[in-house]
């Protein structure tokens, strides 16, 4: 398929390009340098369309053949020079001290257990379907700049009190950006979030 002039094919077992992947490429924000990262990156589109504007972006995904799909696409589309795709859980490659200015996150936000199969995990987000953001949440603060932010995706049935409250916990700061019904039962929210206070760690 072809995406706002970018080539992406779709490997079996990886989450296809849905709604929720274009309210985050539609609204990303212009961005001319920077260091970025794409959390859970599938196909990777939305890392590839980071790439056009920061001087590098890593994507990580838990799933081996989706960080393999991310790959595929950043060389069809010569953008490989400025994308490091890593297979890991989270934050957890990470040394301390590495800052993201941008980061990006349509997370498996659906609160659901579909079972544990790679392709699963892309929207099960277990009880509430927070359990992924849960520990996204807990590591952010060490790896987003002060003044950085990052844009994530959730649903209406996502149990966003139980978030907020992590979130005031961690300091970090959400704003619902945009919102958007998908069928007649479910929005889909675009969050926008910062530090908002000293709970920035070195
Ligand atoms: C809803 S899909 C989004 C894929 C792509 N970013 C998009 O928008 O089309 C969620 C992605 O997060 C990945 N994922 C789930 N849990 C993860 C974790 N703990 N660490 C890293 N990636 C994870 C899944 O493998 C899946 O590719």
């Amino acid at each position: 398929m072809e995406v706002d002039n970018l080539r992406i094919r779709v490997l079996n077992g990886v989450y296809p390009p849905s709604e929720d992947t274009y309210l985050l490429t539609d609204n990303l924000p212009r961005i001319s340098s920077g260091l970025a990262l794409d959390m859970g990156s599938g196909t990777g589109i939305i890392a590839l369309k980071l790439a056009r504007g920061a001087d590098r972006v890593i994507a990580v995904d838990i799933n081996l053949k989706a960080a393999i799909n991310t790959l595929l696409n950043a060389k069809l589309n010569e953008l490989s020079s400025k994308v490091d795709v890593i297979c890991a859980n989270l934050f957890y490659p990470f040394r301390r001290g590495l800052k993201f200015d941008l980061i990006t996150f349509n997370p498996p936000y659906l609160p659901v257990n579909d079972g544990n199969g790679a392709l699963e995990r892309s929207w099960s987000g277990g009880r509430g379907g927070i359990e992924v953001i849960k520990g996204f949440l807990y590591m952010l603060p060490t790896f987003l700049k002060e003044d950085g932010k990052v844009l994530m995706v959730i649903s209406s049935l996502t149990d966003l009190g139980s978030l907020k409250r992590i979130a005031s916990r961690k300091g970090v700061s959400i704003k619902m950006v945009k919102r958007v019904w998908v069928g007649l039962f479910e929005e889909l929210y675009l969050l926008e979030l910062k530090l908002s206070s000293t709970k920035s760690l070195n």
